[in-house]
């Protein structure tokens, strides 16, 4: 029998090259269609191999998602960017390979995310998601989040409205 071996760990520089990959493809799966095709390459050119290396070396909190070897998922968190709310931490960003999508691992990533929130003392979580991103909406929801503030998102001429679900402990 195999073992499969699942783990939530902080990246790696070396594990640049395989996050801007997952980048790529579940912002592509997301958002075509959805944000308009030339904000939307251009915010994936902005993160290659080479920003992802830097950013597992910086002070934010860059996670990977590790499913046998491969990297599948990753997520990104800190402090809470908007002082309105009153949770301390924060995932900006939470993706998984369309592959890997829908069979429960969003799901360990999340609760792997608000475990390392907790540790580092930041009491309650607030998430971000684009309103027509329905996947994620229902996602969030299920994960016990409320939906308490909105904003607007520029992505060149066009406006999409985003909704900033919180957990409280
Ligand atoms: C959103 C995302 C992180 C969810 O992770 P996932 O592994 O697909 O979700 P899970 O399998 O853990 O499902 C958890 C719950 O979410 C909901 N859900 C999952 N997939 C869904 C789908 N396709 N449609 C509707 N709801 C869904 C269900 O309520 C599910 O609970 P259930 O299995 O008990 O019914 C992942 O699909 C993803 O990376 N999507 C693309 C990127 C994205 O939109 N990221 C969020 C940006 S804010």
């Amino acid at each position: 029998m195999t073992t499969l071996s699942i783990e939530v760990r902080r990246a790696d520089p070396r594990d640049a090259r395989a996050i801007a990959a997952v980048h790529r493809s579940a912002w592509i799966a997301a958002y075509a269609g959805m944000i308009p095709h030339r904000p939307l390459v251009n915010m994936i050119e902005r993160r290659r191999e080479d920003w992802w290396r830097r950013a597992a070396r910086g002070p934010s909190t860059v996670l990977v998602l590790d499913v046998a070897g491969k990297i599948a998922g990753y997520a990104t968190i800190g402090l809470n960017r908007v002082r309105a709310l009153k949770q301390e931490g924060e995932i900006y960003e939470l993706y998984l390979l369309p592959e890997y999508q829908g069979i429960g691992l969003g799901s360990y990533l999340f609760r792997e995310c608000r475990g390392i929130l907790r540790e580092l003392h930041m009491s309650g979580l607030v998430v971000w998601c684009l309103e027509d991103n329905e996947h994620a909406v229902t996602f969030y929801r299920a994960m016990g989040g409320m939906d308490v503030a909105e904003g607007m998102e520029d992505f060149g001429e066009t406006s999409l409205k985003k909704l900033g679900f919180v957990w409280r402990d």
